[in-house]
C-alpha cells in the first residue's frame, strides 16, 4: 500500500500529437477526491520526434491506495478515453489501391467469380515470370500450396521431412497432412533461418526432403541447403510464404528448390486476402499438383477421377487482386524498404538492447516483418513489454513459438532442443510492418520501446 504523501506515478509514452490535457482531466475524473496533483512532464519534446510525457499523479496524505489499485482504473479509462484519440499503429495492413479495386470490379462484372476466368491464368502466368519458374499454380492459401508440394513429391507415411523449428505452424502441419514425420532443425542465431549444420545432424535414411523457410523475408542459406540435399538425394521445398521477391545469388526465392510455396494472406507482401501459389520448374510435378488441386479430375474426360484430390482452387476475384498487387510489387517493396531504413535508424539512435535479423550471405531480403529479439540484459519480460506498447496504441505480435515447444510437435525428433529457435520464440517481437507506416510511426514505436525499457515497471 502506498498512502498519502508517497506519490503514485503513472507513466505513459505519448507522441506529440497526443493530448496531455485530456489525460489530466481523465486522471482527475478518476480520483476526484483523493488526488493531490496531476501534471504532465514533457520529455525530449523535439518535434517531429515523439516526446515522452509522464502523467504524474500524487495522492493526498492518508489516502490508502496501492499503486496497482491506481493503475487498473487508469488503464481501463486510458483505453476508453485516450486511445480513440490516438492513431493506432496496426501490426500489418494490406495496401490496396484503385488498381486492385478496378481489377476486382472487372472480375465481378464479368460474372467469372469462381476459379475459372482470365485473371486466374494471367496471374499464374505473370507470377511464374516474377518467381522465374516454369509453372505457377494458384491455390486457396499458402498452406494448401505447401500441401500440394509435398503430395506432388510423393512424400507420405514412413518418410521424414526436415523443417526449421522457427517457423509458422503451417510449415510443419502439412508434413503431418501427408502422414510423414516432421524432424525439427534449429536455426542460425544471426539470420534466424534453418541452420545447415543442424540439418546435417538430423539426416537419416528415412529423410526425403528439407523445407527451407525464408523467414520474415530473409532467404534461407540455399547454397548450403541444396548442397546437403544433393549429397543425400533429398528434395528441397522452399516455403516462401513470407518472402516474395527476395533473391539468392540474384535469383528469386521460389525458383531455387524442387518446388516452392507462396502465401497471399492479408498480412503478406503481396496479398489477395486468402490465396497461395505453388511453383516448380518440373513439368511432371506441375501436372500432378494441378490434378490434385482440382479434385483429381482428369483433363481429357469429364467427371472421371482416378484418385482422391482436393478443391484447392483460387478464385478469379482473388486472382484479380493478386494481379494488381503483382503489378505494384516494386512500389510495395520500396515502401517496405523505407520502413526498414526508419526502424534501423531509430533503433540505432536509441541504442536499445535488442538483436536484429541479419540477411543471409549472397542474398537480398525483402522486409515482411521487422523482428527484434530482447537481449538477456533487458529488465522487462517480453509479454509485459508488448502490453506497454499496446497501451500506447501499438499492435505487435510475439515471434512464432519454436515448434518443439508446441504440444503437437513436442515429441518430434529435433536437434538437441533447438535452443536458438526456443530463445527467439520466447524473446522475439514482431513490430508493425506495412507499406503505409510513416517515419513518425516508426519513431513512435521505437520511442515507446525505449520508454518501456528504461522504466520497465510502470510505477515508481
Ligand atoms: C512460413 C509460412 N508458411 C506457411 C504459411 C501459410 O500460409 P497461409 O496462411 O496462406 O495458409 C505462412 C502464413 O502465414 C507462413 O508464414
Amino acid at each position: 500500500m502506498t498512502s498519502g504523501s508517497a506519490a503514485t506515478r503513472l507513466n505513459r509514452t505519448l507522441s506529440t500529437t497526443d493530448c496531455p490535457r485530456l489525460q489530466i482531466a481523465l486522471v482527475q475524473d478518476l480520483f476526484p477526491r483523493d488526488l493531490q496533483r496531476a501534471s504532465v512532464i514533457p520529455r525530449n519534446a523535439k518535434p517531429p520526434r515523439p516526446s515522452r510525457i509522464e502523467v504524474a499523479i500524487g495522492f493526498r496524505a492518508g489516502v490508502p491506495i496501492s499503486a496497482e489499485r491506481a493503475r487498473q482504473p487508469v488503464r481501463a479509462a486510458w483505453e476508453e478515453n485516450v486511445m480513440p484519440h490516438r492513431n493506432k499503429i496496426r501490426v500489418s495492413q494490406p495496401d490496396l489501391s484503385a488498381r486492385e479495386r478496378q481489377y476486382l470490379l472487372d472480375a465481378f462484372d464479368s460474372t467469372w467469380i469462381s476459379s475459372t476466368g482470365p485473371f486466374v491464368s494471367e496471374f499464374e502466368r505473370r507470377f511464374a515470370g516474377f518467381a522465374d519458374v516454369g509453372h505457377a499454380i494458384s491455390c486457396v492459401n499458402g498452406t494448401a500450396a505447401m500441401h500440394l508440394a509435398l503430395m506432388g513429391l510423393g512424400i507420405g507415411p514412413g518418410d521424414e521431412v526436415i523443417v526449421p523449428a522457427m517457423t509458422y505452424i503451417a510449415s510443419a502441419n502439412v508434413i503431418r497432412y501427408v502422414g510423414a514425420e516432421p524432424v525439427l532443425a534449429d536455426c542460425d542465431p544471426e539470420t534466424w533461418t534453418i541452420s545447415p549444420d543442424s540439418i546435417s545432424r538430423l539426416i537419416t535414411p528415412r529423410t526425403r526432403a528439407i523445407i527451407a523457410v525464408h523467414l520474415l523475408g530473409v532467404p534461407a542459406d540455399m547454397d548450403a541447403v541444396k548442397n546437403l540435399a544433393d549429397d543425400h538425394g533429398l528434395a528441397v521445398i522452399e516455403d516462401a510464404a513470407e518472402a516474395h521477391g527476395a533473391t539468392v545469388n540474384g535469383k528469386p526465392v521460389g525458383s531455387l528448390g524442387d518446388v516452392s510455396a507462396f502465401s497471399f494472406y492479408g498480412n503478406k507482401i503481396l496479398s489477395t486476402g486468402e490465396g497461395g501459389m505453388v511453383c516448380t520448374n518440373r513439368g511432371d510435378l506441375a501436372e500432378r499438383m494441378r490434378l490434385l488441386r482440382g479434385q483429381g479430375a482428369r483433363r481429357d474426360r469429364c467427371y472421371q477421377f482416378d484418385e482422391v484430390g482436393y478443391n484447392y482452387r483460387m478464385t478469379n476475384l482473388a486472382c484479380a487482386i493478386g494481379l494488381a498487387q503483382l503489378e505494384r510489387f516494386d512500389e510495395l517493396r520500396a515502401r517496405r524498404e523505407m520502413v526498414r531504413t526508419w526502424y534501423d535508424r531509430a533503433l540505432n539512435d536509441a541504442r536499445l538492447p535488442v538483436a536484429r535479423q541479419r540477411t543471409t550471405r549472397r542474398s537480398a531480403s525483402v522486409l515482411w516483418i521487422y523482428g527484434i529479439v530482447l537481449k538477456e540484459s533487458v529488465p522487462i519480460d517480453r509479454d509485459a513489454l508488448r502490453q506497454r506498447l499496446a497501451d500506447d496504441g501499438i499492435e505487435t505480435r510475439p515471434f512464432f513459438p519454436a515448434l518443439n515447444t508446441q504440444r503437437i510437435y513436442a515429441d518430434c525428433r529435433n536437434d538437441e532442443g533447438c535452443a536458438v529457435s526456443r530463445h527467439l520464440g520466447q524473446h522475439g517481437i514482431m513490430l508493425p510492418t506495412h507499406s503505409q507506416l510513416t517515419e513518425g510511426d516508426a519513431d513512435r514505436v521505437v520511442g515507446s520501446l525505449a520508454a518501456a525499457l528504461q522504466q520497465p515497471v510502470g510505477a515508481s
